[in-house]
């Protein structure tokens, strides 16, 4: 697949550009959008994400597909190819499953997966917010634990620096995932999966469930170790750990 980028100065939310520009990108190209800065930066579960002006990266892919091709993994795929990234400049990461990217048990970077119904295609939407230069007194405005390349490292990461290595490895896991499908990723998730083998409670709908976080099953689904030594397989869930005190 051809691949062509566009870099915006402002927009609301990178996600939601291409959703208003969707007719006009090209069908059988991977898009890249890239926004210096965004004013309605948008995370799951109807949270904002903060995006300040040329402090982190706010990208969003575009691709279509057929309604045939397996999606359910992209944003999983993407949250590994962020990791990716991150470990080639020697941060340690780990996923908080399903796809959020931690670095010392604090986010560090996020994915927005959106999938827009087409006449005979379906418009797949992935966006990406990774922190790079985000400090301590901006992380602690954010609603959870957040960090950022430059409170890891304490070097001046730019998405310049970022942005060529993380667009290798996308289109790389990408074209893996369209041909091969998840289980080739299925090993590298479990590895990095974090909170395994620890206790955790999940919130699925209204329902809490504790368990031990045991793996990750060849469709990507979470499995966790029930008190009575059964298994339950989550599809998804808001992880949390279990603090013992
Ligand atoms: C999350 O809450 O973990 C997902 C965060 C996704 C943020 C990115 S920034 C680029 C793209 N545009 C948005 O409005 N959101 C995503």
């Amino acid at each position: 697949m051809e691949e062509q980028i566009i870099q915006l100065d402002s927009v609301d939310s990178t996600n939601e550009w291409v959703k208003r520009n969707i007719q006009k990108l090209h069908p059988a190209k991977i898009t890249l959008v890239v926004a210096k800065k965004q004013t309605k930066g948008r995370g799951t579960r109807g949270k904002s994400w903060s995006s300040p002006k040329s402090i982190n990266l706010y990208a969003s892919y575009y691709l279509q597909q057929s309604a045939q091709t397996p999606l359910a993994n992209l944003a999983q795929i993407t949250a590994l190819s962020v990791a990716k990234t991150l470990d080639q400049l020697e941060i340690a990461t780990t996923i908080k499953w399903p796809n959020d990217i931690f670095a010392s048990e604090k986010k560090i970077a996020g994915i927005l997966c959106e999938t827009i119904p087409l006449a005979d295609f379906i418009g797949v939407i992935i966006g990406i917010g990774l922190n790079i230069q985000m400090t301590a007194t901006e992380a602690a405005l954010i609603d959870q634990p957040a960090t950022s390349l430059w409170l890891e490292t304490k070097k001046n990461y730019t998405v310049e620096d970022l942005l060529p290595i993380l667009h290798k490895n996308f289109v790389k896991y990408l074209h893996t995932y369209l041909q091969e499908g998840f289980s080739p990723f299925r090993q590298e998730l479990e590895q990095k999966l974090l909170y395994k083998g620890k206790r955790v409670q999940a919130q699925c709908g209204g329902k809490m469930i504790a368990g031990v976080l045991h793996s990750i099953t060849e469709e990507g689904h979470v499995r966790l170790l029930l008190k009575d030594g059964s298994f339950k397989i989550l599809t998804s869930a808001e992880i949390r750990p279990i603090v013992q005190l």
